[in-house]
């Protein structure tokens, strides 16, 4: 019976998600999708290339519901003779950005429901789902140079990268003792094209001292493309260098 790799990957639908799910769609691997919105060509291309990509649209801010959505991806894989099953911690915002007196409540409490509350609910209920399979089983988190330091006006966005981390390192190890372990690892991509820098680039200086070297690395070519940041993902994610517990950085500047 033929063998495939099953990659889970949150905020498919554009930027860096769209680009690893790009770099995935190879026969033997089976995609499942999630975002708010769905991204027609990645559908098409699936088709085109006979590899099977299911798509789920789920807001992931929504957190109360996120194990019954696991229960929706893991009973598109129960009768699959599986040689991987991969986690993709990839979907995140960047806003609210300023000093956090400045910003809304409501947006804060947001931003932390999708970029660590989400990945800790799909972090858990992944692993009680796939308790006894026997395959590879690994979970990558979508990180950020700003999980290690500090930067004016992204209390929000440094706090939720920095537990990702943190949480990274604790399932790590609590999951040496596992029978049939998850790895799992934290990657920061490096600077990337996608509408995540068009929004540091639109904000004021005021909410974020460092607009302007972001703007500089936009016109001076430093920013890597989806295509290439995805190729690079996807090589890690597959690849025998998959190191529980690990940090990895790809910034290449
Ligand atoms: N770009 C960079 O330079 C950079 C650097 C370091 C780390 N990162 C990290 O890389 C990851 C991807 O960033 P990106 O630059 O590709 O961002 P992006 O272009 O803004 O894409 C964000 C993705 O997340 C999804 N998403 C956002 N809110 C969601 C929600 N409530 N529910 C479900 N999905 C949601 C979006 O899909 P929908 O809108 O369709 O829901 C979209 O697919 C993030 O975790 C980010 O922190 C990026």
């Amino acid at each position: 019976m033929t063998k495939f790799n099953c990659i889970i990957i949150t905020g498919a639908s554009k930027g860096i998600g769209e680009g690893i799910t790009n770099a995935l769609i190879n026969t033997g691997n089976h995609l499942i999708c999630i975002s708010r919105t769905e991204n027609k060509e990645l559908k098409e291309k699936a088709i085109k290339k006979k590899v099977q990509l299911d798509y789920i649209q789920y807001d992931l801010s929504y957190t109360p519901d996120i194990d019954k959505l696991m229960t929706v991806v893991f009973e598109k894989i129960k009768d699959k003779n599986l040689d991987k099953l991969i986690l993709v911690n990839n979907a995140g915002v960047l806003n609210p950005i300023g000093p956090i007196e400045t910003c809304d409540s409501d947006e804060i409490q947001r931003h932390i429901s999708i970029n660590l509350i989400a990945p800790m609910l799909l972090t858990k209920e992944f692993i009680l789902k796939s308790k006894s399979f026997k395959c590879e089983k690994r979970i990558l988190n979508l990180s950020s140079g700003a999980a290690v330091n500090p930067y004016f006006g992204w209390s929000s966005y440094c706090s939720g990268k920095a537990g990702l981390n943190m949480m990274t390192k604790c399932v790590a190890m609590e999951q040496q003792r596992e029978k049939y372990p998850v790895k799992i690892m934290a990657l920061a991509p490096g600077i990337i094209e996608t509408d995540m820098q068009k929004t540091i680039r639109s904000t004021t200086e005021e909410q974020f001292p460092l607009k302007k070297k972001f703007v500089e690395f936009k016109e001076t070519g430093k920013l890597e493309s989806t295509e290439v940041s995805g190729k690079k993902i996807s090589e890690v994610l597959l690849g025998d260098k998959f190191e529980s517990g690990s940090y990895l950085d790809l910034i290449t500047l």
